[in-house]
């Protein structure tokens, strides 16, 4: 079987920084490119704040959080980062053109016969595959945020993706601690983001269309599942507005069905700049979210 050795991750954002640290982590040396360089200064920042982090919880060895670093490659220099690698993860917005863009520049740039993976939440890698001369190397790998508190990912190929390609990314998914989900036919959201799409959609019709607030959508979710992990609205604050609004553009235009465009609910959002965690402010208020306060489910709680 072809083995992953090096990793490139394109796109230094959201999920690229979290992906390339993974690697880092579990031994593999990672070229982390970006197009902006305060967007790779921004992620090594927030890397080493994430390791000292995991040394202080001694969930990494102090002597091994310089090996870390030393695995990772900050690159603003594209054939710089992909010269070497195996495997080259693209983690750009959400717009098909740009990531075909980035998949034909990759296949030139990438040693023959090296892997290029989309982590895309909502395009099918048969949508890119023709913008290289390998679309039998090419596949979904689709990671979940935060990457080592959600340790999935779902692997899947286009058209003709050999299914040794799909085994060495299995492989590959192990290696670096994330359960790899087996996406065995193509389908838009693949597998976890089809359940998690249903969710959101109805989430934001329920808030727009004025049957309840976003809290107490909220807040219901969080009674029937757990108190610990975001609910709905939290949850697409963490991801990313723009992101969410992109991957709903995108299925709208899959679908051709005008039910699925974004609501005003996230489009308003959008506009405005209000885009979640990374802005300070989306569905809730950061860095104080009402829904983290310890009143937000108390039945004696005047809001409650
Ligand atoms: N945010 C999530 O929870 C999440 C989860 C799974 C998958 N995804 C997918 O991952 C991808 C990236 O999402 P994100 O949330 O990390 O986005 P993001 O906006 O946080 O980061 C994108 C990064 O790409 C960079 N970029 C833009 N154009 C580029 C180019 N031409 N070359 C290199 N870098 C470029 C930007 O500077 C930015 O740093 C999207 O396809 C998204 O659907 C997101």
């Amino acid at each position: 079987m072809r083995e992953i050795r090096r990793v490139a991750v394109i796109g230094a954002g959201t999920m690229g920084r979290q992906i390339s640290l993974q690697c880092a982590r579990h031994g593999f040396p990672v070229a982390l490119f970006d197009v902006q360089a305060g967007a790779l200064a921004e992620a090594e920042r927030w890397q080493r704040e994430i390791a000292r982090g995991w040394v202080e919880i001694g969930e990494l060895m102090p002597t091994r959080e310089d090996a870390v670093f030393e695995r990772i490659r900050y690159e603003v220099d594209l054939a710089q980062a992909l010269g070497d690698a195996d495997l080259a993860i693209e983690a750009v917005p959400e717009r098909i053109e740009l990531k075909r863009d980035i998949f034909a520049r990759a296949d030139r740039l990438l040693p023959a016969g090296a892997i290029i993976a989309s982590n895309s939440s909502s395009i099918r890698v048969s949508a890119l595959e023709d913008a290289t001369e390998r679309p039998e190397l090419v596949a979904n790998l689709h990671f979940y945020l935060p990457v080592w508190d959600s340790p999935m990912v779902e692997v899947g190929g286009g058209s003709c993706t050999d299914p040794d390609v799909l085994a060495a990314l299995t492989q590959f998914a192990r290696a670096i601690k994330i359960l790899p989900l087996r996406v065995m036919r193509e389908s838009t959201g693949f597998v976890f983001n089809r359940v998690w799409r249903a969710v959101k959609k109805e989430a934001m019709r329920v808030a727009d269309s004025g049957v309840a607030s976003i809290e107490d959508i909220d807040r219901a979710w969080m009674i029937k599942f757990g108190r610990e992990k975001p609910p709905p609205f939290a949850q697409m604050d963490r991801i990313g507005l723009d992101v969410i609004h992109d991957i709903e553009l995108h299925y709208a235009a899959e679908s051709g069905d005008r039910e699925d465009r974004p609501r005003p609910i996230l489009t308003e959002r959008v506009e405005r700049g209000d885009l979640g965690l990374k802005t300070g402010r989306g569905f809730y208020e950061y860095p104080d979210p009402a829904w983290m306060r310890s009143d937000f489910l108390n039945p004696d709680a005047e809001d409650g």
